[in-house]
């Protein structure tokens, strides 16, 4: 088996770091999208938003960061270019969302996009004993459902 320094399998490792480059890209966009969330919020619920929002995108910058810096650890290279970020998306870009309900829409959709990203990840790194990705996909995977959770009982 070939290996990189890290001793996993190379051929497994940098197929992982596809699927983080894609996660990163998606990121990115949902980033982006609460930015503009926040910004944009308007109605009875603007000042509870406007603030979630902020929490949002807070920590998905944290999360952004640990995706790109595990690529760069297991030898590969984020990407870090908006063209690229856009062609890999599969979250949907929001664009003049101001409504209460539209804005939490985007969020749920958004997440649930980047769960099927990080579920193929834990995946293919449960196969290539990549703990650290894997750990790294779990802790995510559990955040964002709860998240979910939490959305969709204030959608009702
Ligand atoms: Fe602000």
């Amino acid at each position: 088996m070939n290996t990189t320094i890290l001793g996993l399998d190379k051929n497994k490792s940098e197929n992982i770091v596809l699927g983080l480059n894609s996660l990163l890209a998606n990121f990115q966009v949902y980033y982006q999208n609460l930015r503009g969330l926040h910004w944009n919020i308007r109605g009875k619920s603007f000042f509870e938003l406007h603030v979630k929002f902020e929490e949002f995108y807070t920590d998905s910058q944290e999360k952004i960061d640990m995706i790109a810096e595990r690529i760069l650890t297991l030898g590969g290279t984020p990407l870090h270019t908006f063209p690229e970020y856009t062609a890999l998306s599969k979250v949907t870009i929001g664009k003049n969302i101001s409504n209460d309900v539209d804005s939490v829409n985007l969020v749920v959709n958004s997440l649930s996009e980047l769960l099927k990203i990080e579920r193929t990840i834990l995946d293919e790194s449960g196969d290539a004993n990549d703990e650290g990705t894997n750990s790294m996909m779990s802790d995510f995977i559990a955040e964002q459902e709860k998240t979910i959770w939490m959305l969709r009982a204030w959608l009702n």
